[in-house]
């Protein structure tokens, strides 16, 4: 890397970056809401080029080569392995949070002088179920988004090493989404469309005409909060089948992230100093949209609480704060072992403080090195 200059730089501000200056302005955040349009589908432009290779040498990168190998025995099927005959009754589990205290979201919110101050017990379990019904729908679309993100690398990365990996990786994402979508079919009681913030930062990934920032964008900031909240959730549910299912999914996302980061330590390498800064600014951007995304926004705008008291209740909840920070305990480790935390006179490392989630630097998660490099299928390493 070349010596930074930042004077020779343009600093873009939070306004260029986002799209407003305030990170924390929360009318803002909880006033976007995704919204049905009607039609089916969405059409995004992918302006980066196709790639084709030459150099059919496979291994020349063993680290991807090793992945590949390892990703090709780690495959599960999601029609067979996981046991769809559960009942689950999304209900009584609902109740059940409630009853132990658990308010959904919110669980510990100071409430006063909001509509939800008058909530009784049919509109906490309400809102749990409608919570659970979105957020699976959220993990749903960001599954699908890795789908196309990463058929994309497959197209466009230029080491066949990369490319094969990849393609991997585009089953693992198309199980994944199958997966997710049964179990909001078959198991929970609605959709959601997809969280308007995170719709910003999935369209900005795949209109990116430099590859990489497909890798930055999905890879380590996407997966890596997927990673997270998948974890979470495992960690909180006693439903059987759910908690099976995130612990298959995460196995392989262990894989998706150790993907990201070894490619991008080897492009990163060899970047001057203004494009890594490129990267800086992007990854900021995807972790304001991430963390954005997971307000909730759809869920009040349907069942009618105004974004003034969504917000207010949000961020009233000291939990909720801590769960918030504790989303980017994968993201930030990697963005430090990427070199992005501190170059640019540590601008992002900065950025990163002022959202509060710095701590999470030096973070070691050992089960994602285990995951990502276990030989065989997660049912032969009796993952439950
Ligand atoms: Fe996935
Ligand atoms: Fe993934």
């Amino acid at each position: 890397m070349t010596t930074l200059d930042n004077d020779a730089m343009e600093m873009l501000s939070n306004q260029d970056i986002i799209g407003r200056e305030d990170i924390n302005d929360w009318q803002v955040i909880f006033e976007s809401v995704g919204r049905d349009d009607g039609s089916s589908t969405r059409e995004v432009a992918n302006n980066c080029p196709t790639m084709f290779t030459w150099d059919y040498e496979k291994g020349y990168r063993p680290k991807l080569d090793k992945l590949y190998e390892k990703a090709k025995t780690g495959q599960w099927n999601g029609s067979t392995d996981l046991p769809w005959d559960t009942l689950v009754d999304q209900e009584k589990i609902a109740y059940e949070s409630y009853v132990e205290g658990a308010r959904g979201p919110i669980a510990s919110a100071n409430l006063a002088g909001t509509q939800l101050e008058k909530w009784g017990e049919k509109e906490w379990v309400s809102l749990n179920m409608e919570y659970q019904n979105w957020m699976l729908s959220q993990f749903m679309h960001g599954e699908q988004g890795a789908l196309l993100c990463t058929a994309k690398i497959v197209e466009t990365v230029p080491w066949i090493d990369a490319k094969y990996y990849a393609a991997t990786q585009v089953m693992d994402e198309a199980r994944h989404v199958e997966v997710f979508s049964r179990y909001l079919d078959t198991k929970l009681s609605g959709h959601y469309v997809m969280n308007s913030h995170l719709g910003l930062l999935l369209d900005d990934i795949v209109e990116d005409s430099r590859w990489d920032m497909t890798y930055l964008g999905m890879q380590i900031m996407v997966e890596g909060l997927a990673l997270a909240a998948f974890g979470f959730m495992h960690q909180m549910t006693q439903e059987p089948l759910l908690k099976k299912l995130l612990r298959y999914v995460m196995a392989d996302e262990a894989r998706h992230v150790a993907f990201g980061v070894l490619s991008l330590q080897e492009i990163y390498a060899d970047m001057n100093a203004s494009e890594i800064r490129e990267r800086q600014e992007f990854a900021f951007e995807a972790a304001l949209r991430m963390r954005d995304r997971m307000q909730g926004q759809e869920i009040w705008d349907r069942i009618g609480v105004t974004p003034r008291d969504a917000a207010q209740v949000t961020l009233m909840d000291p939990d909720r704060v801590v769960f918030q920070a504790a989303l980017f305990s994968k993201i930030v480790p990697n963005c430090k072992k990427l070199g992005l935390l501190d170059a640019a006179d540590g601008w992002l490392r900065t950025k990163f403080t002022e959202m509060g989630v710095i701590a999470f630097e030096d973070f070691e998660d050992t089960t994602l090195d285990i995951d990502a490099n276990a030989d065989g299928s997660p049912v032969e390493r009796g993952v439950e």
